[in-house]
Protein backbone atom coordinates (compact mmCIF):
# COMPACT_ATOMS: atom_id res chain seq x y z
CA UNK A 1 0.00 0.00 0.00
CA UNK A 2 1.24 3.50 -0.92
CA UNK A 3 0.72 6.77 1.30
CA UNK A 4 -0.30 10.20 -0.34
CA UNK A 5 -0.46 12.79 1.89
CA UNK A 6 -2.38 15.90 0.49
CA UNK A 7 -0.45 19.29 1.86
CA UNK A 8 -1.31 21.92 -0.99
CA UNK A 9 -4.02 25.06 -0.58
CA UNK A 10 -3.98 28.69 0.70
CA UNK A 11 -4.09 27.63 4.16
CA UNK A 12 -6.94 30.79 3.95
CA UNK A 13 -8.43 30.00 7.12
CA UNK A 14 -5.17 30.33 9.40
CA UNK A 15 -4.41 33.83 7.37
CA UNK A 16 -1.97 35.70 9.07
CA UNK A 17 0.05 32.97 9.81
CA UNK A 18 -0.05 31.44 6.28
CA UNK A 19 0.78 34.21 4.32
CA UNK A 20 4.60 33.26 4.44
CA UNK A 21 4.45 30.21 4.66
CA UNK A 22 2.22 26.73 3.76
CA UNK A 23 -0.16 25.77 6.58
CA UNK A 24 1.27 22.15 6.80
CA UNK A 25 4.53 23.57 7.92
CA UNK A 26 3.50 25.99 10.81
CA UNK A 27 4.63 24.11 14.67
CA UNK A 28 1.62 21.96 16.19
CA UNK A 29 3.51 21.87 19.49
CA UNK A 30 6.89 20.54 19.23
CA UNK A 31 6.99 19.55 15.63
CA UNK A 32 5.70 20.92 11.99
CA UNK A 33 2.49 19.83 10.85
CA UNK A 34 3.08 17.62 8.34
CA UNK A 35 5.37 15.41 11.08
CA UNK A 36 1.90 14.12 12.49
CA UNK A 37 0.75 12.46 8.75
CA UNK A 38 3.96 11.37 7.99
CA UNK A 39 4.21 9.69 11.54
CA UNK A 40 0.57 8.14 11.28
CA UNK A 41 1.47 6.24 7.50
CA UNK A 42 4.43 5.02 9.31
CA UNK A 43 2.84 3.80 12.26
CA UNK A 44 0.00 2.43 10.10
CA UNK A 45 2.99 -0.04 8.09
CA UNK A 46 3.32 2.49 4.79
CA UNK A 47 6.63 2.81 3.72
CA UNK A 48 6.42 4.84 0.29
CA UNK A 49 5.00 8.25 0.50
CA UNK A 50 4.06 10.53 -1.75
CA UNK A 51 3.61 14.25 -0.46
CA UNK A 52 1.41 16.17 -2.82
CA UNK A 53 2.31 20.38 -2.89
CA UNK A 54 1.80 23.63 -4.48
CA UNK A 55 2.50 27.33 -4.26
CA UNK A 56 5.12 29.39 -3.32
CA UNK A 57 6.79 27.40 -0.40
CA UNK A 58 6.27 23.96 -2.18
CA UNK A 59 10.42 24.03 -2.09
CA UNK A 60 10.28 23.61 2.06
CA UNK A 61 8.58 20.48 2.13
CA UNK A 62 11.81 18.91 0.31
CA UNK A 63 13.94 20.63 3.10
CA UNK A 64 12.10 19.69 5.98
CA UNK A 65 11.25 15.79 5.35
CA UNK A 66 14.35 15.01 2.60
CA UNK A 67 14.54 11.45 1.87
CA UNK A 68 11.91 10.50 4.67
CA UNK A 69 14.88 8.19 5.96
CA UNK A 70 14.25 9.89 9.60
CA UNK A 71 10.19 9.17 10.03
CA UNK A 72 11.38 4.85 8.87
CA UNK A 73 10.18 5.78 5.07
CA UNK A 74 11.79 3.85 2.81
CA UNK A 75 11.19 6.61 0.05
CA UNK A 76 9.27 9.88 -0.03
CA UNK A 77 8.01 11.28 -3.61
CA UNK A 78 6.97 14.94 -4.28
CA UNK A 79 4.32 16.40 -6.36
CA UNK A 80 3.46 19.86 -7.60
CA UNK A 81 -0.02 21.22 -7.67
CA UNK A 82 -0.64 23.85 -10.26
CA UNK A 83 -3.15 26.28 -9.03
CA UNK A 84 -6.38 25.47 -6.29
CA UNK A 85 -7.94 22.75 -7.94
CA UNK A 86 -8.99 21.10 -4.56
CA UNK A 87 -8.28 17.88 -2.78
CA UNK A 88 -9.77 15.24 -5.37
CA UNK A 89 -7.07 17.15 -8.10
CA UNK A 90 -4.27 16.95 -5.73
CA UNK A 91 -4.89 13.14 -5.68
CA UNK A 92 -4.57 13.09 -9.35
CA UNK A 93 -1.12 13.45 -9.38
CA UNK A 94 -0.57 10.25 -7.18
CA UNK A 95 -2.29 8.30 -10.22
CA UNK A 96 1.82 7.44 -11.53
CA UNK A 97 3.26 6.94 -8.21
CA UNK A 98 0.37 4.70 -7.04
CA UNK A 99 -0.08 2.57 -10.19
CA UNK A 100 -2.17 -0.58 -9.93
CA UNK A 101 -1.32 -0.69 -5.61
CA UNK A 102 -3.50 0.22 -3.05
CA UNK A 103 -3.19 3.67 -1.31
CA UNK A 104 -3.83 5.72 2.05
CA UNK A 105 -4.51 9.40 1.74
CA UNK A 106 -3.82 11.81 4.91
CA UNK A 107 -4.52 15.22 4.74
CA UNK A 108 -1.73 16.69 5.75
CA UNK A 109 -3.62 18.95 8.58
CA UNK A 110 -5.25 15.84 10.00
CA UNK A 111 -3.87 14.66 13.56
CA UNK A 112 -4.47 11.44 15.03
CA UNK A 113 -4.12 10.42 19.01
CA UNK A 114 -3.89 6.78 18.35
CA UNK A 115 -3.02 4.81 14.63
CA UNK A 116 -4.98 3.54 11.75
CA UNK A 117 -3.18 0.61 11.23
CA UNK A 118 -6.34 -1.86 12.05
CA UNK A 119 -8.47 0.31 9.32
CA UNK A 120 -5.41 -0.51 6.90
CA UNK A 121 -4.86 -3.72 7.61
CA UNK A 122 -8.96 -4.50 7.53
CA UNK A 123 -9.18 -2.56 4.01
CA UNK A 124 -5.85 -4.98 2.34
CA UNK A 125 -8.78 -8.12 2.67
CA UNK A 126 -11.47 -5.78 1.84
CA UNK A 127 -12.42 -6.97 -1.87
CA UNK A 128 -12.87 -3.79 -3.59
CA UNK A 129 -13.75 0.12 -3.29
CA UNK A 130 -13.09 2.75 -0.29
CA UNK A 131 -12.59 2.66 3.64
CA UNK A 132 -13.35 5.67 5.39
CA UNK A 133 -12.59 6.84 9.19
CA UNK A 134 -15.19 8.56 11.13
CA UNK A 135 -14.96 10.33 14.57
CA UNK A 136 -17.87 11.81 16.52
CA UNK A 137 -17.48 15.74 17.17
CA UNK A 138 -19.39 18.63 18.63
CA UNK A 139 -19.29 20.47 15.37
CA UNK A 140 -20.38 17.87 12.33
CA UNK A 141 -21.46 20.79 9.97
CA UNK A 142 -17.99 22.26 9.42
CA UNK A 143 -16.68 18.84 7.60
CA UNK A 144 -18.08 16.03 5.35
CA UNK A 145 -21.06 14.25 7.41
CA UNK A 146 -22.13 11.14 6.80
CA UNK A 147 -26.07 9.67 6.93
CA UNK A 148 -25.90 6.50 8.50
CA UNK A 149 -28.80 3.95 8.30
CA UNK A 150 -28.50 0.31 9.56
CA UNK A 151 -24.59 0.57 10.23
CA UNK A 152 -24.28 1.36 6.38
CA UNK A 153 -23.19 4.88 5.41
CA UNK A 154 -26.02 6.19 2.67
CA UNK A 155 -24.38 9.50 2.22
CA UNK A 156 -22.30 12.00 2.62
CA UNK A 157 -22.88 15.54 2.86
CA UNK A 158 -19.90 18.16 2.69
CA UNK A 159 -20.18 20.95 5.72
CA UNK A 160 -24.57 20.51 5.82
CA UNK A 161 -26.27 22.79 7.67
CA UNK A 162 -27.91 20.01 9.33
CA UNK A 163 -25.71 17.56 10.13
CA UNK A 164 -27.91 13.86 10.00
CA UNK A 165 -25.00 12.12 12.78
CA UNK A 166 -22.44 13.33 14.77
CA UNK A 167 -19.86 11.83 13.18
CA UNK A 168 -17.01 13.88 10.84
CA UNK A 169 -15.73 12.22 7.66
CA UNK A 170 -12.02 12.54 8.81
CA UNK A 171 -9.40 13.43 6.11
CA UNK A 172 -8.12 9.74 6.36
CA UNK A 173 -9.23 7.91 3.23
CA UNK A 174 -8.57 4.61 1.94
CA UNK A 175 -8.60 3.36 -1.60
CA UNK A 176 -7.93 0.85 -4.23
CA UNK A 177 -6.77 2.02 -7.74
CA UNK A 178 -9.83 2.81 -8.94
CA UNK A 179 -10.05 6.06 -7.32
CA UNK A 180 -8.11 7.61 -10.67
CA UNK A 181 -10.76 6.89 -12.72
CA UNK A 182 -13.41 8.37 -10.67
CA UNK A 183 -11.48 11.65 -9.98
CA UNK A 184 -11.36 11.78 -13.39
CA UNK A 185 -15.00 11.32 -14.20
CA UNK A 186 -15.91 14.52 -11.32
CA UNK A 187 -17.19 17.61 -12.11
CA UNK A 188 -16.12 20.75 -10.26
CA UNK A 189 -18.37 21.79 -7.13
CA UNK A 190 -20.00 25.27 -6.37
CA UNK A 191 -17.01 26.55 -4.79
CA UNK A 192 -14.88 25.31 -7.92
CA UNK A 193 -12.81 22.24 -6.53
CA UNK A 194 -13.18 18.75 -7.46
CA UNK A 195 -14.37 17.47 -4.14
CA UNK A 196 -13.43 14.13 -2.30
CA UNK A 197 -16.87 14.35 -1.08
CA UNK A 198 -18.18 13.48 -4.33
CA UNK A 199 -15.55 11.17 -4.64
CA UNK A 200 -16.21 9.07 -1.82
CA UNK A 201 -19.98 9.39 -2.64
CA UNK A 202 -19.67 7.65 -5.79
CA UNK A 203 -18.48 4.56 -3.52
CA UNK A 204 -21.47 4.99 -1.59
CA UNK A 205 -23.42 4.50 -4.35
CA UNK A 206 -21.70 1.73 -5.94
CA UNK A 207 -22.29 0.15 -2.48
CA UNK A 208 -18.47 -0.43 -2.21
CA UNK A 209 -17.71 2.10 1.03
CA UNK A 210 -16.77 0.94 4.20
CA UNK A 211 -15.78 2.45 7.62
CA UNK A 212 -14.21 2.51 10.90
CA UNK A 213 -15.07 5.04 14.17
CA UNK A 214 -11.32 6.05 14.59
CA UNK A 215 -10.35 5.38 18.25
CA UNK A 216 -8.23 8.14 19.89
CA UNK A 217 -8.80 11.87 19.36
CA UNK A 218 -8.79 13.34 16.21
CA UNK A 219 -7.91 16.59 15.10
CA UNK A 220 -8.18 18.92 11.44
CA UNK A 221 -5.63 21.90 12.48
CA UNK A 222 -6.50 23.55 9.55
CA UNK A 223 -10.29 23.86 10.07
CA UNK A 224 -10.15 27.32 11.96
CA UNK A 225 -7.69 29.02 14.32
CA UNK A 226 -9.45 27.38 17.34
CA UNK A 227 -9.05 23.69 15.84
CA UNK A 228 -5.49 24.74 15.30
CA UNK A 229 -5.20 25.62 18.80
CA UNK A 230 -7.52 22.74 20.53
CA UNK A 231 -4.96 20.42 18.17
CA UNK A 232 -1.95 21.45 19.34
CA UNK A 233 -3.55 21.09 23.42
CA UNK A 234 -4.83 17.38 22.60
CA UNK A 235 -1.38 16.87 21.36
CA UNK A 236 0.47 18.30 24.68
CA UNK A 237 -1.39 17.10 26.72
CA UNK A 238 -2.20 13.27 25.57
CA UNK A 239 0.63 12.96 22.78
CA UNK A 240 -0.44 12.25 19.16
CA UNK A 241 0.57 9.16 17.21
CA UNK A 242 0.28 6.60 19.83
CA UNK A 243 0.84 3.30 19.38
CA UNK A 244 -0.87 0.82 21.97
C1 LIG B 1 -11.95 18.39 4.01
C2 LIG B 1 -13.07 17.56 3.43
C3 LIG B 1 -14.09 17.22 4.52
C4 LIG B 1 -13.39 16.54 5.69
C5 LIG B 1 -12.23 17.39 6.20
C6 LIG B 1 -11.43 16.63 7.23
O1 LIG B 1 -12.46 19.64 4.36
O2 LIG B 1 -13.68 18.26 2.36
O3 LIG B 1 -15.07 16.36 4.00
O4 LIG B 1 -14.31 16.30 6.74
O5 LIG B 1 -11.35 17.77 5.13
O6 LIG B 1 -10.34 17.33 7.70
P1 LIG B 1 -11.56 20.97 4.32
O7 LIG B 1 -10.69 20.89 5.53
O8 LIG B 1 -10.77 20.93 3.07
O9 LIG B 1 -12.54 22.08 4.37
Amino acid sequence: MKGVILAGGLGTRLHPLTRITNKHLLPVYDKPMIYYPLQTLVNAGIRDVMIVTGGQYAGEFLRLVRDGREFGLRAVEYAYQEGEGGIADALRLAERFVGRDRLAVVLGDNIVGGTIRASVEAFQTQRRGARILLKAVDDPQHYGCPDIRKGKITAIQEKPKKPRSPYAVTGIYLYDSSVFSVVRHLRPSARGELEITDVNNHYVRKGWMAYDVLDGWWGDAGESIEAYLRVQRMVAEYGANKVA
